[in-house]
């Protein structure tokens, strides 16, 4: 067939090569050059041709986008969680969502434990006096953190990514409490985890790292109340989504020293962040970094756009959120 270019599809963000290459074999690709988040005007007015669109966490797949875009036979998520996303309706009108689980599972477990470490032995706090030149010399009374070891480590969301949190966690001896709907017998065999209710793991745990998609149930899980049953000296890292966490709640917990700290990568209305956390050393605020390594970033994009070749060409994507989709339309 040459090079003739089958199907058209939108990118909603430049994004790396390697997923641009794969789209390029087969579509006419049209890219968002910007830097930030595409304007929520020019992206409806940029899918009114598409038949395929891949998009990031900052864009809202809703009902009003999909009015905008009746060619749309695929949305491929550049990203494992697709809250972003009305998969409801796309189901409804048949519209495939395709996701990248897997890849980003180690760079995202590790960031959680750089979190979880920076919390605990007061990073930040120690980098800006050096960095202030406030630094007076030694003392034993100076910038005390909470040890890990043998310390119990609570998990919210036992899938892939809260698996390799906990599998990170050997050196340290650290118990391991679970809370998610299903049991996962990898981690209650092999590190004799425990699957408990949630209140009993806020309760135990001295560091409590989420692995939760974002969802109805999930939303504000962590609230006043959930947060007023932590222990003193405990640390809560969040690597999933913001909104699991009443943001202005957590900020007053750190206020008060209600909990030792926080270690936060995501934000509950990003890019900003609930006032009054940027004063508080006692928590650790990175801008949703991660995904964001060179070889995960590139597998993500490259596994997106095969997700969505796949679509278009009538084949399943490797990682489909509802598949039912697909049997319905492509009988594969
Ligand atoms: C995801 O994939 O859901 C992350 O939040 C971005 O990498």
């Amino acid at each position: 067939m040459g090079t003739e270019k089958k199907y058209k599809v939108f990118v909603s963000r430049q994004i790396p090569e390697t997923g641009l290459d794969v789209l390029r074999q087969k579509c006419e690709v049209e890219i968002y050059p910007g830097e930030q988040a595409i304007p929520r005007h020019l992206l409806l007015e940029k899918v009114k041709d598409a038949e395929g669109l891949l998009c990031l966490l900052s864009e809202k797949v809703d009902r009003e986008l999909f009015a905008h875009a009746p060619k749309l036979r695929v949305v491929s998520n550049c990203a494992v969680g697709y809250d972003n996303i009305d998969v409801e309706h796309a189901t409804r009108i048949g519209v495939a969502v395709t996701n990248t689980p897997g890849v980003l599972t180690d760079a995202t477990a590790d960031l959680s434990w750089t979190l979880l470490l920076a919390a605990a032995r007061r990073l930040i706090e120690g980098d800006h006096i050096m960095r202030h030149n406030k630094f007076t010399g030694w003392s034993p009374l100076f910038l005390l953190g909470q040890d890990i070891k043998g310390k119990t480590l609570g998990i919210l969301g036992a899938g892939r990514i809260g698996t390799a949190v906990v599998e990170r966690s050997v050196g340290w001896q650290m118990p391991v409490l679970y809370f998610d709907r299903r049991p996962n017998p990898y981690l209650e065999k092999t590190f004799a985890a425990r699957k408990v209710e949630l209140n009993e793991l806020i309760q135990q745990s001295d560091f409590i790292s989420i692995h939760l998609p974002l969802a109805a149930e999930t939303h504000h899980l962590i609230n006043e109340k959930v947060l007023s049953q932590m222990k003193k000296s405990a640390i809560i890292v969040n690597t999933s989504r913001g909104a699991i966490i009443d943001e202005n709640a957590l900020v007053k917990a750190l206020e008060n020293k209600q909990i030792a700290g926080a270690g936060l990568d995501v934000f509950e209305n990003e890019p900003a962040m609930a006032a009054g956390l940027e004063k508080l050393f006692n928590a650790v605020v990175i801008p949703h970094i991660g995904s964001a390594t060179i070889h995960t970033r590139g597998e993500m994009t490259r596994i997106a756009a095969k997700n969505l070749l796949n679509v278009l060409e009538g084949d399943p994507p490797e990682f489909a959120v509802n598949p039912e989709v697909l049997k319905k339309h492509f009988n594969k």
